[in-house]
């Protein structure tokens, strides 16, 4: 294990921390030795978490979520404290599990209204939950093809569907508030497919059975413990002001027996450019970036996961 040791305990206050992937981040953060405020409109089940219920594309909801005690006491003895950081990853997740308009409406105001407030309230640090459908891949109407590989926070995004539209807009929101408040660092993570650890072992039976079939995660994945590491990297790195990361772990999600990245790629993608020379076994979106800006080491391959190193 090598991620970076804790600089020292944070106040953060988590969005969507009650979410498939916020709950796996936050009992990371939390042995971190952070203080954390969950803001959802569900309560997540963890006694050493509280959570406020807020709906988040309300700006003065956000604003209260941000200025407000992280846990309720009788009397409240200690003031109000600012924040350190805000990580937002509320939303919604995926096209089609509301009417399209409610998706970019929550997505982007809920975005809009923490990134606002953070900025005026003087919270130096926001870390945000982006995701590599930014790449226009995985939601698209048909089979489209990936500008090129290795996907680099530089590669065109082109997305089709309402889910990847809204967080690209997010990501110019936070890139407009970043030039406005100098200081302030935003942070952008292009989060991959999340995987838990309960469904590490049946996601990855279908990657390896099924390779053909997972084009649309760019054969990349992110390990919810990961995403954990990822954010707290986030935490620890101070003044890049804005900044876009791919946030998946390094390897590509194919058998072995399908040799390379390079070879994998050319069969399966024959129209794609390869960029450069890839690494044997290199991931296609490509981590490259957090791995040496903000000193990023996975914890959890998937191969030590499943015990497959050795093979
Ligand atoms: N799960 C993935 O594979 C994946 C991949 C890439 C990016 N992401 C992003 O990561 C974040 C978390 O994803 P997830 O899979 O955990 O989703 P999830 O739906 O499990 O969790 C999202 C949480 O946000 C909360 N929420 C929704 N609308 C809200 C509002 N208006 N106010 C307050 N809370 C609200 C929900 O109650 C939920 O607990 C999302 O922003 C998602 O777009 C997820």
């Amino acid at each position: 294990m090598s991620s970076p040791t804790p600089k020292a305990a944070q106040r953060i206050v988590f969005t969507g921390g009650s979410g498939v992937a916020g709950r796996h981040v936050v009992e990371k953060l939390l042995s971190y030795g952070h203080e954390i405020l969950n803001v959802d409109v569900v309560p997540l089940d963890n006694s050493n978490v509280h959570t406020l219920k807020a709906d988040l594309t309300d700006g003065a909801q956000a604003f209260n979520s941000l200025s407000c005690h992280f846990r309720v006491s009788e009397p409240f003895m200690d003031p109000i404290q600012k924040p350190d950081a805000v990580v937002h990853f509320a939303g919604i997740p995926q096209p089609m599990r509301i009417p399209d308009n409610e998706t970019f409406r929550i997505n982007t105001m809920g975005a809009y209204n923490i990134i606002e407030s953070a900025c005026k309230l003087g919270i130096k640090k926001i870390i945000l939950a982006s995701s590599l459908t930014t790449y226009g891949a995985t939601y698209a109407e048909g089979d489209v093809d990936y500008p090129h590989f290795p996907l680099t926070e530089d590669s065109p995004t082109e997305p089709m569907d309402v889910y990847a539209t809204s967080k690209l807009c997010m990501e110019r929101i936070a890139h407009s508030f970043a030039n406005r408040f100098k200081g302030v660092d935003i942070y952008c993570l292009r989060i991959g497919a999340v995987i838990e650890p309960e469904q590490h072992t049946k996601k990855f039976e279908a990657y390896l059975s099924r390779p053909g079939d997972f084009k649309v995660h760019g054969w990349s994945y992110t390990d919810s413990r990961d995403l954990g590491n990822m954010v707290q990297c986030c935490l620890q790195k101070d003044g890049l002001g804005f900044q876009v990361f791919n946030a998946v772990n390094d390897e590509i999600t194919i058998p072995e027996e399908e040799g390379s990245s390079e070879e994998w790629l050319r069969k399966v993608c024959p129209r794609t450019k390869i960029l450069g020379k890839m690494g044997e076994r290199e991931a296609p979106v490509s981590n490259k970036k957090m791995r040496e800006m903000l000193g990023f080491r996975e914890e959890f391959p998937w191969r030590k996961v499943l015990d497959r190193d050795g093979r």
